[in-house]
């Protein structure tokens, strides 16, 4: 089967992109407001491109009225956010942050979550994930709708025993999750065992 993009709709794309590019990890993404009020939310169109400094991309679409999300608002007005990582006891909660919560709402109130102060930035730190970048605001460009954001990452937090005495990452406690389509995640762990 082939989709010539011109003649394809927006919902069928939508479907194949997030269905067919996968698993993706997820930047749970924690900023201020200049009113100080903090924000978390997930995002999938999310990765690293590079290491050294660390440069995090997450790409962040408007609302439907067109608005900016919270998110958005809060890093290009304080240049500032931290990407927590989401491991498998987090995902409720990670749910719950999702929701289109107006402004004024400290999702981690809603989530039940600890906000843990970051030692670079303003914007707080998820205390309960095991590993989080604090990151200064490297470049927004706007890709089509998207909002394309990249932090450098002045901090990476890493929690939990979780790297061995090599530095190596440990999965069986990391746990990290990973986006499929719809409404199907990964268990990156018990699917992680491939040895290459
Ligand atoms: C697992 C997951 C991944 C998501 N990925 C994205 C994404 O990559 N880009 C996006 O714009 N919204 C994404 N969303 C939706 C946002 O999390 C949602 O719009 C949220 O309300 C934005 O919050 P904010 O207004 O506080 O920034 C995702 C939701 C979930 C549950």
């Amino acid at each position: 089967m082939e989709f010539i993009v011109k003649e394809t709709d927006e919902d069928t794309l939508f479907r194949l992109v997030l269905g067919l590019v996968v698993p993706r990890p997820i930047g749970w993404v924690s900023s201020l407001s200049p009113e100080g009020i903090p924000n978390l939310a997930p995002f999938s169109f999310f990765n690293a491109v590079n290491d050294c400094p660390p440069v995090l991309m997450v790409s962040v679409s408007d609302r439907d009225d067109g608005t900016p999300k919270d998110t958005v608002r809060n890093i290009l007005a304080t240049g500032e956010f931290v990407v927590n990582l989401v491991s498998e006891e987090l995902f409720d909660k990670m749910l719950i942050t999702s929701k289109e919560f107006p402004p004024e709402v400290n999702e981690f109130e809603e989530a039940g979550l600890s906000p843990e102060e970051s030692r670079f930035v303003k914007a707080p730190r998820v205390g309960e994930s095991k590993v989080s970048f604090e990151c200064k605001l490297y470049k927004h460009m706007k890709v089509y709708d998207m909002h394309l954001i990249l932090g450098e990452a002045l901090l990476i937090r890493v929690r939990d025993n979780i790297l061995d005495e090599e530095g190596k990452v440990i999965y069986e406690r990391y746990k990290p999750i990973g986006r499929l389509g719809g409404k199907f995640y990964l268990r990156t762990f018990r699917d992680c065992l491939l040895e290459g």
